[in-house]
């Protein structure tokens, strides 16, 4: 191989840019040029390509967000749309792609290399870490902890006021950022998408708590679970105590990568790069039991990752 490139796609994670620079620096070290199409699918479609060298990825590895920036791509979505774009990489002489991003940019790069056995390799970045295939995804710890920040704030003004404050993060349809956030934040619960919750057994937890003298509570919401202003609702109606809510939102998204987002953005990003230029393709590579792994993206898409239950009932028990 002689030239590559590589593009971020989807929802921005902290440390993209970080796995931006070990592929352009792992493939320039083998000899083999690295291109970068900016705003993901969609740039490939549009021809928006650049030359990356050495010197373009200096000084990024702290920044949060994509200096390639990123996008959702209907257009790609279509045959019609995958075919310019698979024209486009094959008139600039791209020879494999390295896709960074969630399970809609793997399945993107997984129609590439299917459908036209384009080589491809992906990397999973996504705040999400809904990835199967992969301990974590680029972008989960520091998401977490810009969440976790915001509770123990939040907790503080909870705790003077003595109220219930009920926070939502994101997650999409999974719940992975709620548990973590919720256990190391000293959740009084957490609400995931993947397991049923009875809201007035919350209630009644809540009001066994202030009966043995606890006066504030947080409870984090995942975003596919339920909306936080109805929960917050609903306990101020079964309960009586005074509750607030707040939705976290993109601020999760945002800000600089934690050294463990950043070392794993140069692991799997190089080792992505290296792979594909020796030949391995239709692949993601991940991080398992703290080794280096790659898995088919067949594999990697066609598998669920489930929430530790150990981490569930932690939250639970540690609360009473
Ligand atoms: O997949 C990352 C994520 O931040 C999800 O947690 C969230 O549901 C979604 O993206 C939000 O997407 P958008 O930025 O398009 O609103």
């Amino acid at each position: 191989m002689k030239k590559i490139a590589v593009i971020t796609s989807g929802g921005d994670a902290p440390g993209m840019n970080a796995a931006v620079r070990a592929v352009v620096r792992a493939a320039i070290a083998r000899g083999v040029d690295c291109y970068g199409f900016h705003h993901g699918y969609r740039g490939i479609i549009a021809e928006e390509i650049v030359l990356l060298e050495s010197k373009d990825v200096s000084g990024i590895i702290s920044q949060g967000g994509t200096i390639l920036r990123t996008a959702r791509s209907d257009e790609f979505r279509s045959p019609a749309g995958r075919q310019q774009a698979i024209e486009i990489l094959r008139e600039n002489e791209i020879e494999g792609l390295v896709v960074i991003g969630g399970d809609g940019s793997l399945t993107g790069a997984r129609r590439l290399y299917e459908e036209f056995g384009f080589p491809v390799m992906g990397v999973p970045g996504s705040i999400d870490n809904d990835i199967a295939g992969t301990d974590f995804s680029i972008g989960f710890d520091t998401a977490v902890n810009t969440a976790l920040e915001a509770i123990d704030k939040v907790r503080d003004t909870a705790y003077s006021h003595e109220r219930v404050f009920v926070i939502e993060v994101m997650g999409r349809a999974n719940g992975f950022i709620a548990v973590e956030v919720a256990l190391s934040g000293g959740a009084e619960a957490v609400l995931v998408p993947e397991v049923p919750f009875s809201l007035q057994e919350i209630c009644d937890n809540l009001r066994k708590s202030r009966a043995k003298g606890k006066r504030s509570s947080i409870l984090v919401v995942a975003e596919g679970a339920a909306r936080a202003s109805d929960i917050k609702q609903f306990i101020h109606k079964n309960t009586g105590f005074e509750a607030r809510y707040l939705v976290l939102g993109h601020m999760q998204r945002g800000g600089s990568p934690t050294s463990f987002d950043r070392v794993l953005a140069l692991r799997l990003g190089s080792f992505a790069a290296n792979r594909l230029i020796s030949g391995y393709s239709g692949e993601m590579v991940g991080l398992e039991g703290g080794k280096l792994v790659s898995h088919p993206l067949s594999y990697v898409l066609g598998t669920t990752r489930t929430i530790d239950p150990e981490k569930l009932f932690l939250v639970e028990v540690l609360a009473k």
